[in-house]
């Protein structure tokens, strides 16, 4: 297949030749050869999952895994609690274990989180610290961790979920030993560690706009500014079928992280519904996992589409949001549903960005039509 860069010449050229008269060339509907996610992604676009070395305990889930994804997040095992679970004391095995199956499958790790207040280890919680002492542990912390993956961890989410709604610091650990410079040095320690490395902002709700996307859009020009090594900003995406942002939201939040200079990521999308699964939910559902992504293919910032699972087994929805699950783009048995054949339509689609309805993608991308490619 061509890549589209020539596609793109080769039309320009056509139109040259046949003069100014031509007329436009609407842009060719067709669906490249290709099954699975990982398959269809095009160029310049990773996509992934989150995964956990207990769900990759399962068979079913490995193979969905290898279908699916260009990189994996770890969804628990680079978190500092699961790191430093006592003073001193570091556990890496299980995200060891992670990065070894990765790099055995030519699949990228997006390292996940270095700085966050939850999953903050229990020892450290009721310490008080002197901003010095603070600053050193974080240095020593980070560049532990970064150093340890050095080469093999490309992109880190380096500080999670800084401010609140109303764009307000949170008073984490961090925050109070520090003060808001924490941010600032989270990610010169990060630098410091691996040079190479893309670097994250991340956070939920931002695609909403109001406060948080503003503070958040101010932090990251002050600290570019200031020649702070930032290069991103991670989208989580954390949805409700009924209450979902619209194109233009996407849109405009994707844009304005773009005219900041930096790059965009997806870095959690999930879409819950209310339990017990209806047919109708998951088509509406299908049609908001199409949005973010079409949203994310017009936007050229747009560089990585990750879900926060590999499928509804295993999910951290109905345990964080009683009576709400089936939040992935597989089921309970790793199945494909139709919000999966919907990202995939979207994704082989060789147009950057689509308006097609959730049900014509469906119908569309059922298992059976990607055996007929119309070419
Ligand atoms: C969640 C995991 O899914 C859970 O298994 C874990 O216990 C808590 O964290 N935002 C994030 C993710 O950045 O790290 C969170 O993951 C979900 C919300």
């Amino acid at each position: 297949m061509l890549p589209r860069s020539v596609l793109g010449v080769v039309a320009l050229a056509v139109l040259v030749m046949v003069g100014c008269e031509a007329p436009v060339l609407e842009p060719q509907v067709w669906t490249r050869e290709c099954s699975y996610l990982r398959s269809c992604a095009p160029q310049g676009l990773d996509v992934g999952v989150a995964v956990s070395t207990a769900v990759l305990a399962d068979p079913a889930a490995r193979e969905a895994v290898l279908q699916d994804a260009s990189v994996i997040t770890p969804e628990w095992e680079m978190k500092m609690a699961a790191l430093l679970p006592s003073r001193g004391v570091y556990d890496f095995a299980a995200a060891d274990s992670l990065v070894r199956f990765a790099q055995g499958q030519g699949i990228r790790v997006r390292g996940h989180t270095l700085v966050w207040h939850e999953a903050f280890p229990p020892w450290l919680e009721s310490e008080t610290l002197e901003r010095t002492q603070a600053l050193a542990l974080l240095r020593e912390y980070i560049g532990r961790v970064v150093a340890r993956y050095r080469g093999e961890i490309a992109v880190w989410d380096v500080v999670n979920e800084a401010f609140d709604a109303q764009g307000q610091y949170r008073p984490s650990p961090w925050y109070r030993w520090i003060g808001p410079e924490y941010v600032e040095w989270a990610f010169r320690f990060a630098h410091e560690a691996d040079p190479q490395a893309r670097l994250y902002y991340n956070d939920y709700d931002l695609e909403w706009g109001g406060p948080k996307l503003e503070a958040v859009l101010s932090l990251v020009r002050n600290l570019r500014l200031r020649g702070v090594p930032i290069h991103g900003v991670g989208f989580q995406a954390h949805h409700r079928v009924d209450h979902l942002p619209s194109s233009a939201q996407w849109a405009d939040a994707f844009r304005r992280v773009r005219e900041s200079g930096l790059e965009v990521s997806i870095t959690e999308l999930d879409i819950r519904v209310p339990l017990p699964l209806q047919p109708s939910l998951l088509q509406a559902q299908a049609q908001g996992y199409a949005r973010v992504l079409s949203a994310c293919r017009a936007e050229p910032a747009c560089v990585s589409f990750s879900t926060w699972g590999v499928g509804d087994r295993g999910s951290w929805v109905p345990g964080f949001f009683p009576g709400w699950g089936g939040a992935l783009l597989r089921d309970e048995e790793y199945r494909p549903k139709p919000a999966y054949w919907a990202v995939r339509n979207a994704l082989a689609d060789p147009r950057k960005s689509l308006e097609m309805s959730a049900a014509d993608w469906y119908y569309r991308g059922s298992p059976l039509s990607f055996l007929s490619v119309n070419p």
